[in-house]
């Protein structure tokens, strides 16, 4: 077992191996600009102009667009959605480091806890998967072996994806369990009982209901949906396993255990459970859907994992329409090459394939369309395009379109094509995407800078005015020039200013470690000394640096800005308490 010491050293040791210039060039493409690099960040939606800014002499990353920053173990940590020790082991493997066991046997008894928790859920949702896939072929299951069969599934299907059946009653799958030796708490931990205030617990699918095992690309069963076979108005269609441990709907995909190993070079995105077992029994292997929630960005960043495209699959109701067109967006916007199927005389995949088979369901996926065309096409359905009129308001609702695409290229193909559709010249058409790519611009940047006065007056606790900006920037300046500067601090130390003089919160917190320091500051060592929320503040503070080189000159006006503004209030502390000798000696110390 390493004990602190070493382990620190082991992060260290991990954080030089990992240049962080390499690191980030991985995920964005960099730009050399004096001794940074830039470039577009690719933690937010950054479109326009690259925000992010990397230090290779500091090994630090910030981005002034979305404020993210801190060194190569946190970009890994913001962009891999990973906490410390999994960006820690991500590095680690990287520079193929073994990973030492770590800290206090206690620290790593609830660890280890933590990982028999999960894997004992685990083993009660396979338990129960099995129990539900059992009653299917029992007396008790026929009804629900029935419907499945009416609704063209085979016995192949029901076994490729462990269908099952959770029959009526309120402890039906807790006995069972718990003549499997599973306590109740534990199945309560599993999702698949609930607790009553009474201390006592019942099953959560209570009501019959037709089981899909939701399964891990790991191949673990983290959760279940379940259909209700008659649908009423008291129950909803589909019940899922609350969130726990092991199941976060928002970050699973169904399907995505058998979809991982199509060679099919995309994925196909359905709204349902139905639709995703439909398609791979016709044989189509690359289906998966969100799990009763709307698409997320955490599941486009795991499809991104196993394939760069996607085609969405969506029903063909306005509701299902208008989701794709959300979904759409989230693929793009994690840079999925997105196109968007439309479902034709049937309500969804599962009911067209049944309906058509599954070669016309492979026509409509090689016909399906380009998100932007896809946008456009509906847009288009509004207007009358033999109406002079329209054409003209058709073409100033697609230049919206066009307006937001971040590819110049694609910008470009689609201008022409709907130049050419509404007789309008495209360089018309340019400028007006043009225009009203400027004014979206407009709208983000007065948005950012809204968003970035408000988190400011959450930190310092109200509005500021000018002198006050002032004084912030001053403090940020000197702490720049302090952290790079042992002369600096010293200089600072012996001018009387304090760390409790910093009017922030970070500031003070920041002036106190450096005040600490003697030698040379390990900048490494001291971001992470910060929590990951406040790395992003704290290198924006200490990648700041203003381009000077003379860090003494520099650090002169912040200072005697903080020595005013200093004796300023000590002044009005003393006039407020009517100690006027002292005033009066104040006044005179400052003149000599
Ligand atoms: P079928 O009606 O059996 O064909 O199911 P489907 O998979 O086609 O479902 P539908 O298109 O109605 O809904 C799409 C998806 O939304 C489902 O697969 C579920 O994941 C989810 N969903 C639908 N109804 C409910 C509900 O009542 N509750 C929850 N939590 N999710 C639902
Ligand atoms: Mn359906």
């Amino acid at each position: 077992m390493a004990g602190e010491r070493e382990f620190q050293d082991f992060v260290d040791e991990v954080t030089q191996r990992n240049d962080i210039v390499e690191v980030i060039s991985e995920y964005a493409k960099l730009k050399r600009v004096g001794s940074r690099y830039a470039a577009l960040c690719p933690l937010h939606n950054d479109k326009k102009s690259p925000s992010l800014s990397i230090s290779p002499d500091k090994q630090l990353f910030h981005c002034f667009g979305c404020g993210a920053g801190g060194n190569v173990i946190h970009f890994i940590m913001a962009m891999e959605h990973l906490d410390f020790m999994d960006a820690l082991k991500y590095l680690a493997d990287r520079v193929h480091l073994p990973m030492p066991e770590r800290g206090s046997p206690s620290d790593r008894k609830a660890r280890e806890e933590k990982m028999d928790k999960k894997q004992r859920i685990y083993e009660i949702n396979a338990e129960a998967a099995r129990y539900f896939y059992r009653n299917l072929a029992d007396k008790q299951g026929r009804e629900a072996y029935q419907y499945l069969r009416e609704r063209g599934i085979t016995n192949a299907t029901i076994k490729m994806f462990g269908l099952g059946y959770a029959p009526e009653g309120w402890t039906n799958l807790l006995n069972h369990l718990k003549e499997k030796g599973y306590a109740e708490h534990e199945v309560f931990e599993a999702g698949l009982a609930k607790a009553r205030d009474n201390g006592t617990y019942y099953d959560a699918f209570y009501d019959g209901r037709v089981m899909f095992p939701i399964i891990n690309v790991q191949g673990n069963i983290i959760g279940f949906g379940g259909r209700i076979m008659k649908e009423n108005s008291n129950t909803g269609k589909y019940l899922n396993t609350p969130e726990t441990l092991v199941f976060k709907k928002k970050e699973n995909l169904f399907g995505l255990n058998l979809a991982k190993n199509s060679k099919a070079g995309r994925m196909l995105l359905m709204e349902g459970y139905m639709d995703v077992i439909a398609l791979h029994q016709a044989g189509i292997n690359n289906a998966v859907a969100s799990l009763g929630t709307a698409f997320t960005p955490e599941q486009a960043r795991l499809l991104k994992k196993y394939s760069p495209k996607a085609v969405l699959c969506y029903d063909a109701d306005e509701a299902g329409r208008k989701a794709a067109l959300r979904a759409g967006d989230i693929l793009t916007e994690q840079g999925i090459k997105t196109k968007v199927l439309t479902v034709e005389g049937a309500k969804d995949p599962d009911e067209f394939i049944k309906a058509k088979g599954p070669e016309m369901f492979q026509v409509l996926i090689e016909g399906a369309r380009p998100l932007t065309a896809y946008k456009i096409d509906a847009i288009k359905q509004n207007y009358d395009l033999n109406d002079t009129e329209q054409i003209l308001e058709f073409a100033e609702a697609a230049a919206a379109v066009l307006a937001e695409l971040s590819s110049g290229v694609e910008q470009e193909l689609y201008t022409k094509q709907v130049a050419k559709e509404t007789g309008v010249s495209p360089e018309t058409l340019q400028a007006q995407v043009q225009i009203l790519k400027r004014k979206q611009q407009q709208v983000k940047d007065r948005q950012q800078e809204r968003e970035e006065r408000r988190k400011f007056e959450e930190r310092t606790g109200g509005r500021r005015d000018l002198k006050s900006m002032g004084i912030r920037n001053a403090e940020r300046l000197l702490l720049s020039c302090m952290a790079e500067d042992g002369a600096v601090r010293k200089k600072v130390k012996s001018s009387g200013l304090l760390p409790e003089d910093f009017t922030e919160g970070l500031h003070r917190t920041l002036a106190e470690k450096l005040f600490q320091e003697d030698s040379n500051v390990e900048i490494q060592a001291l971001i992470q000394e910060f929590p990951q929320e406040e790395t992003g503040a704290v290198v924006a503070i200490l990648l700041d640096d203003k381009n000077t080189e003379d860090k003494k000159k520099a650090a002169e006006q912040p200072l005697s800005t903080l020595l005013d503004a200093k004796r300023q209030q000590r002044a009005e502390a003393l006039l407020e308490q009517g100690d006027l000798d002292a005033l009066d000696q104040m006044l005179k110390d400052k003149r000599r």
